[in-house]
């Protein structure tokens, strides 16, 4: 009989927001009455921009015509995409159409690039983390180390005293919610430099970057050595259900990895749809540049209040200032479930329990302010009640 892959037993996991959602749905449904209003929510609620949709909406109507149809694109892209792209978010750092890939997803894309290196390659994760990473790495059947994210260190991952191949880094982090500043950034460029090491950057959340801080690892020195930069439109332009993404592997990585890279990509994916990439571009009118920052502006605002909502409630904090997550330290002692029960019952609102992100996150929780304003304002409400009633 056929073998199964043994490797997809060990990411099941009673930690995981599958979980989140069953308790939620079943709370909701024992108790119809009550307004339960989620902190949890990691998805976008604003809606992709007017003109974007009809942008979309006039492509797709062209594909009835024989002279504007479409079928299959580049399996990397349009060049029309990536030549936007490359202007507006990579200007001065002179990549070229080969070293940048669109594709549908930063959650698959950080993942898929693990084939480019040998399965004996270490792999670095940290522990509290998007599980994404560890979950697709112990399925691929990588030789994975982790360390822990500590509060001592304001949660910031420190540079390794032993060698590693292969380092996942989130900025801005989720579900911490900072950021590195160009100094802590250096060093882990500085690291994979004299280790030879590849740095996996997750950026899905540079749109919330403000202020002097590095929007992207490329900004480090000789970055383009060690770095492969994943972005996404799924935050930035509310393409979470819509799909596209888009990374860069720099040539000086190793010798021809793009003439490798490219020929995996055509043999294994044909492209994200010409519709969606038109979409993409359309991200860079100006009109639709004005109201993405409107979008990022409330979501910030949303941080905001949750900040100062939960720093009057005398809670410890990081994140939300560049970043729609906030970490917060739990004030019972009690584990990161047994709060989120606590506060289901109690307030009717939804945490994410951090042990969901690695067991060093229990002592923890993650709020989002990707929701809407009246209930990020309901559930601050809630929580003030419950301890002045309760401190
Ligand atoms: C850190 C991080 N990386 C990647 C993703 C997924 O991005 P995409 O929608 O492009 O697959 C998410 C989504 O929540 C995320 O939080």
């Amino acid at each position: 009989m056929v073998k199964i892959n043994e490797n997809l037993k060990k990411i099941i996991s009673d930690n995981s927001f599958i979980k989140v959602m069953a308790l939620t749905n079943k709370y909701k449904k024992d108790s119809p009455n009550k307004e339960v209003i989620s902190l949890s929510i990691g998805d976008v609620t604003i809606p992709i921009p007017e003109k974007v949709v009809d942008v979309m909406l006039d492509t797709l109507n062209k594909q009835k015509y024989s002279d504007t149809f479409k079928g299959y694109g580049s399996s990397s892209g349009y060049d029309f995409l990536k030549k936007k792209i490359l202007e507006n978010e990579y200007g001065n750092l002179n990549f070229t159409l080969d070293e940048i890939y669109i594709s549908n997803g930063t959650k698959i894309d950080c993942i898929n690039i693990l084939e480019l290196f040998t399965n004996d390659a270490k792999v670095l994760i940290s522990n509290i983390s998007y599980p994404i990473y560890l979950n697709g790495s112990l399925v691929l059947n990588k030789n994975i180390y982790t360390f822990p994210l500590k509060e001592e260190d304001n949660f910031i991952p420190q540079v390794p005293n032993n060698h590693y191949d292969i380092i996942f880094l989130c900025n801005p982090n989720n579900p911490i919610g900072n950021c590195y500043n160009y100094e802590t950034l250096k060093k882990w460029v500085d690291y994979a430099l004299k280790e030879n090491a590849i740095i996996i950057y997750d950026n899905v959340y540079e749109d919330f970057i403000g202020g002097d801080l590095p929007h992207s690892i490329y900004e480090i020195e000789n970055a383009k050595k060690v770095a492969i930069e994943f972005r996404s439109f799924s935050k930035s332009l509310s393409f979470s259900g819509i799909r596209c993404s888009y990374y860069i592997l720099p040539n000086e990585i190793y010798p021809n990895v793009n003439e490798l890279w490219k020929e995996r990509t055509i043999n294994r994916f044909n492209g994200v749809n010409y519709v969606t990439q038109v979409g993409a571009e359309a991200f860079y009118l100006d009109e639709v540049q004005d109201i993405i920052k409107g979008n990022i502006g409330y979501y910030l605002e949303n941080a905001k209040l949750l900040r100062t909502g939960l720093l009057k409630n005398g809670f410890k904090i990081w994140g939300g200032e560049n970043s729609p997550y906030i970490w917060v330290k739990i004030k019972e002692n009690i584990t990161s479930w047994q709060v989120f029960e606590l506060y289901l019952t109690k307030l009717d609102v939804v945490v994410t329990p951090g042990i969901i992100f690695g067991n060093a996150g229990d002592k923890y929780f993650r709020v989002s302010a990707l929701g809407k304003r009246k209930d990020i304002i309901k559930a601050i409400e809630r929580i003030t009640r419950y301890y002045e009633k309760n401190n």
